[in-house]
């Protein structure tokens, strides 16, 4: 009984910011409006399109398949109100540690609030499972770098030339942690 009404809450809420947003555009944000789900192999056209705008040195579509064989990893897109995907993630979750491995927001979206939206879920998900998120970035990320210091992770360590970069050369990265058990 208790699932049955945390369902109807949820259809309930989705089907009212629908209505708010059709009828009170200004009411409702984007952020409001995104929802996340797990990505299906057929979200990779959607996935790569934004994968290329967003990294010189993008993934390239047999890593985005890897990503569904590996067992410890989860794959997840965020879609606006009309279905678009606009966003992805992929985190790997095992021996009590959770990694980011990859997350992404379509330029045309970025800066309204829906990457921390996706890292706030992914936290979410991780807290049950793990007492540690990491994830690497570079250090002329500093967007990013701003996104993961808001949410509370601290530099832990640098890994060296982990990154290619222009002319054959090759960018550090930064080593972040957010210990999820203190959250949780
Ligand atoms: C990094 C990224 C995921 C952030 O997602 P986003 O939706 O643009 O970020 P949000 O709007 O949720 O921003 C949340 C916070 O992050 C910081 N931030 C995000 N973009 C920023 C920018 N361009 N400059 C400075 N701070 C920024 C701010 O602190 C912001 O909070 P504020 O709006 O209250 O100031 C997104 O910009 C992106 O996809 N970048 C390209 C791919 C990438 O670099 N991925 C990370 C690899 S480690």
């Amino acid at each position: 009984m208790n699932l049955l009404n945390l369902i109807k809450n949820l259809v309930t809420y989705d089907a009212d910011r629908e209505f708010y947003a059709k009828v009170f555009p200004d009411s409702v944000s984007i952020v409001d409006l995104v929802r996340l789900r797990k990505m299906h192999k057929d979200d990779l056209p959607h996935v790569l399109k934004i994968e290329a705008k967003n990294y010189q040195y993008p993934w390239s579509e047999n890593v985005f398949k890897d990503c569904f064989i590996a067992t410890t990893y989860s794959n997840w897109v965020c879609e606006d109100e009309t279905e678009n995907i606009i966003g992805y993630a992929v985190l790997s979750v095992g021996a009590g540690e959770a990694h980011v491995i990859n997350i992404s927001i379509d330029p045309e979206v970025q800066g309204l609030g829906i990457g921390h939206k996706m890292m706030t879920h992914l936290i979410e998900i991780s807290g049950k499972k793990a007492e540690t998120m990491f994830l690497e970035v570079r250090p002329s990320n500093q967007g990013a770098i701003n996104l993961y210091n808001k949410l509370g992770f601290n530099e832990v360590g640098l890994r060296k030339g982990y990154y290619p970069a222009e002319n054959g050369q090759r960018e550090d990265a930064v080593i972040l942690a957010l210990e999820l058990v203190s959250l949780f």
